[in-house]
């Protein structure tokens, strides 16, 4: 702990006191080969510390003036009381459906939070704990101590840590998360629940009833939608819906603004209009200077864009939010270091290294170099090092070095076009608020997505950001021919994934169990799930192929190796 305050206070007068802040300006550059995992330029220890700090505040939400926090002991109750509690008969008899879980852990998994792992796990898969035990409860789940009592939110792990065959990881795309579902069901129901009957049924105090008040208030401007189908995310409609129930001043402040029958009678695009995506992996932050599927935030510290977008979504007040993040910088260096300096697993972290072909993967590196590095980068390998007849078969799989593009460029390669069109729905009212000018935060509507750098890619399907492509043989098919249904199942078990296609089973080799789950059915015909685009490196415009199966078969074993 000791040790913990010297870094700190080193921090405060090496990074934070001083002028010198990483390039958010949109004329960022990062020299091709070198990267921004250590985006403070801090020594290794300090780093590792700041590191750790950061992924604490990356689980536990440390914005304490956050708009929406529920009483904690008073869930519980209302959970584990089950038939008891007449909340829960009430809200089950306007729902007209038994809530699923009966105790705060079957909360979790319906959430779809992922366990902490044990302690003594390898270094890539070290997640800190909040607290000085392994929590009783699940990443992503924020139990506050604030003045009222314990309010529980939720945090960035929600939807930015992962499992894979049962291993979590920190900074994967949480592939089962109901982080919006959870929006939806609050804003259908808690309305309906009188603050005095909320506090008699479940016996919460007088702090927790008005904690209670303040976020049935507060839902009055919070929207969402619920996502196509699980593994999706609806962040943006989300944002874009919440900001239409508030004023159009500078601070959106929060009174309903007055509207014409005729406006009032018209719903926000975004209602309908599909625009999900999936929460992207953190690893690439080190490479990237411009953010989002779209690259559309041009500007500006990702991480504060994030808190804001989660905070209008919780419907928290601007003038209070700012001031923390004015307060708090310390604790915004901290995750944004983290953030950038999480690393990808790789393919041997999971499997044995002899379960790639490895004179296939030498032969797919020249195939990808012809046709993939223009847009994704390079990626130099331990087995063209000069010594690398010395080095193990692992050694000889690592990535040694990335060369990305010194700007992070958008591509148009016709995939989807739903969710880089919905940014226009919104950018204007969002670079309009005065928090957004004080974080320099600009967003800029962009015509198709970020070409994004592979590291960790086997990991990272089902592929594209609308997730429509189930595996990489789906990828490298003509998109006539991809699969149009898949099922987002639960990848627990090896025989859960596809290791020859690298990512999830198709056809027959889906789980029979899988599809009872009506949610996780993937249908790639739907707009803004279209599996289009993406083809120009595999088939000319007559459909006739420009690689053979082998070659096709040797990228993949290239791509398992990044
Ligand atoms: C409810 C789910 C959710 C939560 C909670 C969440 N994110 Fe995200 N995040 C997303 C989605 C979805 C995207 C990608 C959206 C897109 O580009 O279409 C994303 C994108 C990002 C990106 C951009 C990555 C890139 O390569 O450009 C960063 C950085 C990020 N999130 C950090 C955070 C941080 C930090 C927090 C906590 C303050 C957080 N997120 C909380 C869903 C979430
Ligand atoms: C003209 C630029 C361009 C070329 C060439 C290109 N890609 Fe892409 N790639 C993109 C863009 C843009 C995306 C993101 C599209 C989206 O998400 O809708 C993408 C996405 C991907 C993804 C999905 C990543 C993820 O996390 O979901 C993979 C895998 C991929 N490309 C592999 C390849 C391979 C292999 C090649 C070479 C055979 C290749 N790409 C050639 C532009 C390109």
């Amino acid at each position: 702990m000791r040790n913990v305050i010297a870094i700190l206070s080193l921090l405060s007068t090496s990074v934070l006191a001083s002028e010198w802040q990483p390039d958010w300006s949109s004329n960022a550059k990062v020299k091709p080969g070198t990267t921004r995992e250590n985006i403070y330029q801090l020594d290794e220890e300090q780093l590792k510390e700041v590191k750790k700090d950061g992924y604490i505040h990356a689980l536990k939400w440390p914005v304490t003036v956050t708009g929406l926090l529920i009483p904690y002991e008073p869930l519980k109750n209302f959970l584990e009381e089950e038939k008891k509690n007449p909340l829960r008969r009430f809200v089950e008899k306007i729902a007209e459906r038994k809530l699923g879980y009966t105790d705060m852990d079957g909360m979790y998994e319906w959430l779809g939070l992922n366990k902490y792992p044990e302690r003594d796990v390898p270094d890539v898969f070290q997640i800190p704990y909040p607290e000085d035990y392994k929590p009783d409860y699940r990443m992503g789940a924020s139990i506050l101590d604030m003045p009222n009592g314990k309010g529980m939110t939720y945090s960035c792990a929600t939807c930015h840590s992962g499992t894979f065959l049962g291993k979590s990881v920190m900074g994967l795309t949480n592939k089962r998360p109901r982080a919006n579902e959870f929006f939806v069901m609050a804003k259908k129901y808690v309305p309906l629940i009188p603050s005095g009957f909320f506090r008699v049924a479940t016996g919460a105090t007088h702090g927790e009833k008005a904690m209670f008040k303040k976020t049935k208030n507060n839902l009055k401007f919070v929207d969402a939608v619920a996502p196509q189908v699980l593994g999706l995310d609806t962040s943006l409609p989300h944002v874009s819906l919440s900001l239409a129930k508030r004023m159009d001043d500078e601070y959106a402040t929060k009174k309903s603004p007055r509207r014409s029958r005729r406006q009032q009678r018209q719903k926000p695009k975004l209602k309908t209009f599909v625009a999900d995506s999936k929460p992207m992996p953190w690893w690439n932050l080190k490479y990237k200077t411009r953010w989002l599927s779209d690259g559309s935030v041009v500007a500006g510290n990702p991480i504060l864009t994030n808190f804001l977008w989660n905070e209008l979504g919780r419907g928290t007040d601007l003038k209070e939010l700012e001031k923390w993040m004015k307060d708090n910088q310390e604790t915004i260096t901290e995750i944004t270091a983290a953030a950038f300096a999480t690393k990808a697993p790789r393919w041997t972290d999971f499997f044995p290294a002899d379960s790639i072909d490895y004179e296939g993967a030498k032969r797919g590196e020249v195939v990808f170099n012809e046709s993939c590095k223009k847009c994704h980068g390079t990626y130099e390998k331990g087995w063209s090092l000069p010594n690398a007849n010395e080095l193990t078969l692992e050694e000889r799989l690592t990535t040694t070095k990335v060369i990305y593009h010194e700007q992070t460029p958008v591509k148009d390669v016709g995939t989807d076009p739903n969710r880089w069109m919905a940014t226009k729905e919104f950018s204007g009212a969002l670079n309009k608020l005065a928090i957004s000018k004080w974080m320099k935060t600009v967003v800029e509507p962009q015509k198709g997505y970020v070409p994004p750098p592979l590291e960790g890619v086997f990991l990272r399907y089902p592929y594209l950001h609308n997730n429509s492509v189930p595996n990489l043989c789906a990828l490298m098919e003509h998109p006539s021919r991809r699969p149009k249904q898949f099922v987002q199942g639960p990848s627990t078990k090896p025989e859960h994934y596809d290791q020859d296609c690298v990512g999830y089973p198709v056809g027959d080799k889906i789980p029979k169990e899988w599809w009872k789950e009506k949610e996780a059915i993937f249908n790639a015909t739907k707009p803004g799930l279209l599996n289009i685009g993406h083809s120009k490196a595999f088939y000319d415009e007559n459909g006739k192929p420009k690689m053979t199966e082998a070659q096709k078969k040797d990228l993949r074993s290239y791509l398992k190796t990044l």
